[in-house]
């Protein structure tokens, strides 16, 4: 077999077959294909496609591109939670402790920034010492200890993806649903959680722009996942505009503290609640969707969720301290407001902008080799449906470079539209699939 041929049928249309997508896989992880021709082949399945066969067979050769992860020394329902990507996306962050406090095991494998979405593992090393990069024993020691973890992709597991993932955020072919069905289901299987909930995200900000897509994205996972003997539920939420106040990655794991502290965004606090309670009944902790909804709320209000967050961070060697004196995460040097130049109800925040504009401040990945700023990033301060005055301050950025800044500050007014008539709050929730 050779990659030109296969890069060939697929830029024509035609599908690819089980053997040819095996070969494939396999060959790119080994280093056998390089990247110029796997990148030609990313592009040609953006543009062309791919069938629900070959979807299939894509994701189970990315899930055996190395070891399966045999979570069965940890006691319980080992339940894991992922997200397609968003803008403001710090989910992870505040709901993996929230439902480790209430007694489901979290063994989950996250991600770094993918286009313009930041990735939970980047936000998490802004702990300072935090390190993801653990080996299965620990992952799996950590979870019998203390209930969860949070491991990044190791060189053994998934590492077709591993490559992919870092290729596709620099080549503009993230936005394909078969190649992020089989990105995220191959991850999920090869590390060995028992369930999995996932949140797919639709609107401006997310991959799927339109809601009939995230939900067809919705579907494809959960019949690979449900196929493969996984217990797998999609939760379809809005991703129109930024998710809380906070975008960028120190600033994010701030919001997520704030929230464990009882203080969160509204839509954010919604979601972790929606997301959780699938994680506590997935995980046999509770029955009913009442039940979870009290055990979570409980967990932060007697501050149980926020103490769990701190194991966390320190049994991966983070400064748990930064989880009380958040002082100590990454800070920016430049701290500015952008003042609105209009008046009006806001009626649209182009949302995928705010996340480009955090990558202009320093907060994303240009080529795979760059190091991202781990402090800079957008606080706004208002959303769909606020008024705002001419002169009012839409939001405050954190820079380290004043050019950057003033791109992003450019940017950053041209993704809000207004309207002279009231609008109404985005509905978060959007759909559910089991
Ligand atoms: N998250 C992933 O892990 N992979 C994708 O392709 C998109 C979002």
């Amino acid at each position: 077999m050779r990659m030109y041929d296969l890069i060939k049928k697929k830029r024509d249309g035609e599908p690819l077959s089980k053997d040819e997508i095996t070969y494939m896989v396999s060959e790119y992880t080994k280093g056998a294909i390089p990247d110029y021709q796997m990148s030609a082949m990313m592009m040609a399945i953006y543009f062309q496609g791919m069938r629900d066969d070959e979807t299939a067979y894509l994701t189970m050769a990315m899930a055996h591109s190395g070891a399966m992860l045999d979570l069965s020394a940890i006691e319980g329902v080992k339940v894991d939670k992922h997200s397609t990507g968003g803008v403001g996306d710090k989910t992870s962050i505040a709901l993996a402790p929230m439902v480790a406090a209430c007694g489901v095991k979290i063994a989950k494998m996250s991600g770094r920034g993918l286009g313009h979405t930041g990735g939970t593992i980047d936000k998490l090393e802004s702990f300072p010492g935090f390190s993801t990069e653990i080996s299965s024993e620990h992952f799996i020691s950590q979870v019998n200890k203390i209930g969860i973890s949070i491991m990044g992709q190791t060189q053994d597991i998934a590492p077709a993806d591993k490559k992919l993932y870092a290729l596709r955020d620099v080549t503009a072919t993230v936005d394909n649903m078969s190649l992020i069905a089989a990105s995220i289901m191959s991850k999920k299987l090869a590390s060995g959680a028992d369930a999995i909930v996932l949140d797919v995200k639709t609107g401006s900000g997310a991959f799927m722009k339109k809601q009939e897509d995230a939900i067809a994205l919705a579907e494809a996972m959960t019949t690979i996942g449900n196929h493969a003997g996984k217990k797998t539920i999609a939760v379809i939420s809005d991703m129109d505009e930024p998710l809380g106040f906070a975008v960028g990655n120190a600033l994010e794991v701030k919001e997520a503290i704030e929230t464990l502290q009882g203080k969160g965004p509204e839509d954010f606090v919604t979601l972790c609640i929606t997301l959780g309670t699938q994680m506590l009944m997935a995980g046999g902790i509770a029955e009913k969707e009442e039940q979870a909804e009290d055990m979570l709320k409980k967990a932060i209000t007697d501050g149980s969720a926020l103490r769990k967050l701190a194991e966390f961070v320190e049994a991966q060697g983070g400064d748990a301290t930064a989880v009380y004196d958040v002082s100590l995460l990454p800070k920016a040097s430049i701290v500015e407001e952008v003042f609105s130049e209009q008046e009006g109800y806001i009626k649209k925040i182009v949302c995928d902008e705010i996340g480009v504009c955090s990558l202009l401040l320093g907060g994303g990945r240009e080529t795979k080799e760059s190091r991202i700023d781990l402090a800079v990033g957008i606080i706004l301060h208002k959303k769909v449906g606020d008024y705002v005055r001419r002169g009012e301050s839409l939001a405050t950025l954190h820079a380290n470079d004043s050019v950057k800044l003033a791109a992003a500050k450019a940017r950053f007014l041209q993704a809000y539209h207004f309207t002279a008539t009231p609008i109404e709050k985005r509905t978060l929730i959007r759909k559910m699939i089991r």
